[in-house]
């Protein structure tokens, strides 16, 4: 049978939905028994793709599903990387259908991990399969390696990696854990930013204090935490760190025309968003800001009393999480020291802090001039009936990094999801043409390597 129609004859909804139903949530301990069904799973549907070799590997924290199939003699090696975790679902009441119960309407499959990342795990898991099926052999050498603690850092994988550079060596690296630009514009990531994440307690009082017989007096940790952040910010947008921009790299004027003559309409963009306005550093258009700057952002904030009515309390400890992005050529552990001694600096004397430092991510841009990209756009041109774009992206997928700079091999970022599809939100989802166009993109891309 032909490949595409073997592609076209498959419920391959019904087989994502068992992986969807799996509340595989890396950051809650509560769903440890999923992450372990979830890495189960996975492995189950690599050896069903034709990959013999699988194992599921644990780390500290969450298992590695890492399988290979080597029986190409001199067809190309690539190494696809995915994760099968997802974000908490919270709010839940925000959900028209629950999180966990995948559901299709109009046109888009509603799930948490339909985009981000199991919907795109499972295309490159369905073309294999295909290949497979139809010639009894995978065309080229490939190893995969799928994770779950990609939502929180990947803080363990770095060791895997590490441990096992002769086994992850590959000709290139393949990842879908990004986004295409825009509907019906299939799009090659070639940036990602780096991500460092923390989290602050500031300490007053040695206990929680009545505000009538104390406030005036006492510090109030929370309302210094609130001065805190306020500052870290001036007036033009700008990150008021010392430092914080001396290694960002200037955009060269040619990426800067490449990236603006993009079909991205900042009318859509602001759609997306929903909010009254727009914002952020002055003097970047809307698409440097969000590829090409660094940022500072607030990502929860606590303390005191939230509960029902009111109390009257100045609590004793405050707490915040935040973030930075990062860019070429900042480097992640020196940000970190430039944002402590900010906040040494900062904080009056009345109080004490402590900051975490949860993970850190180096940014990733690289050239995409290697023979696999031609295939590449070949594949989703195939698949989509449109040439690709080229794009850099915010978010941050810390292995690319960390496999770009150990190996410099071509990383190529097939990204299937789209900007307004809730990737970390309520009702995420995941366009269907898309995933099937995926499917078929996919697998002419691992068939098109083994012609080279
Ligand atoms: N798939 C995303 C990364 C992403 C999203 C890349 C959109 C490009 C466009 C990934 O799962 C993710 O969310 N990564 C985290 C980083 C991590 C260290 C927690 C992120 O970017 O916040
Ligand atoms: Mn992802
Ligand atoms: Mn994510």
């Amino acid at each position: 049978m032909d490949l595409i129609e073997y592609i076209d004859k498959q419920d391959h909804l019904a087989d994502l939905s068992e992986f969807l139903k799996i509340p595989s949530v890396s950051a809650q301990s509560e769903h440890k028994a999923d992450i372990e069904r979830a890495a189960q799973w996975t492995a189950s549907r690599l050896r069903a793709a034709g990959i013999a070799t699988v194992s599921i590997v644990p780390t500290k924290m969450h298992p590695i599903v890492y399988g290979e199939s080597l029986h190409a003699p001199g067809k190309p090696t690539v190494l696809f990387y995915g994760h099968y975790d997802v974000q908490p679902a919270e709010p839940l009441d925000l959900w028209t259908t629950p999180p966990f119960e995948p559901t299709v309407r109009n046109g888009k499959l509603y799930g948490r991990g339909t985009a981000d990342d199991k919907g795109q795990v499972h295309i490159h898991l369905r073309a294999l399969e295909a290949l497979h099926r139809v010639s009894g052999k995978l065309p080229i050498n490939i190893k995969v390696l799928i994770e779950g603690e990609e939502e929180v850092g990947s803080v363990n994988l770095w060791e895997f990696v590490n441990s096992n550079k002769a086994k992850l060596k590959s000709d290139a690296l393949v990842v879908s854990d990004t986004a295409m630009l825009a509907p019906g514009v299939p799009s090659i990531t070639y940036g990602l930013r780096g991500l460092n994440y923390y989290q602050i307690e500031i300490s007053g009082a040695a206990q929680d204090l009545h505000s009538g017989v104390f406030g005036g007096a006492a510090p109030n940790p929370l309302t210094i935490l609130c001065e805190l952040f306020a500052k870290l910010h001036d007036d033009r947008g700008r990150v008021a760190v010392p430092g914080f921009y001396g290694d960002v790299a200037k955009l060269s004027k040619a990426e800067r025309k490449a990236l603006h003559a993009l079909p991205w309409k900042e009318k859509d963009f602001r759609r997306t968003v929903g909010s009254p306005g727009l914002t952020g550093e002055k003097g970047f258009s809307v698409v440097e800001q969000l590829w090409t700057r660094p940022t500072l952002e607030l990502n929860g904030i606590w303390g005191g009393y939230t509960g029902e009515g009111s109390k009257t309390v100045i609590p004793a400890k405050a707490w915040a999480k935040f973030s930075t992005r990062l860019v070429p050529n900042q480097n992640p552990a020196r940000i970190t020291s430039a944002l402590r001694r900010r906040i040494r600096q900062l904080l009056p004397k009345t109080v004490k802090f402590t900051l975490e430092v949860h993970s850190e991510g180096k940014p990733w841009v690289a050239p995409y001039t290697h023979p696999f990209f031609e295939v590449a756009h070949r594949a989703l041109e195939q698949g989509f009936g449109k040439r690709a774009v080229f794009i850099r992206e915010g978010g941050s997928i810390p292995f690319v990094t960390q496999m770009h700079d150990t190996f410099k091999v071509p990383c190529i970022l097939l990204g299937f999801g789209l900007p307004d599809e809730n990737a970390h939100a309520p009702n995420e989802h995941i366009a269907l043409e898309n995933y099937f166009g995926g499917i078929k993109a996919v697998a002419r891309f691992y068939e098109g390597l083994a012609t080279l």
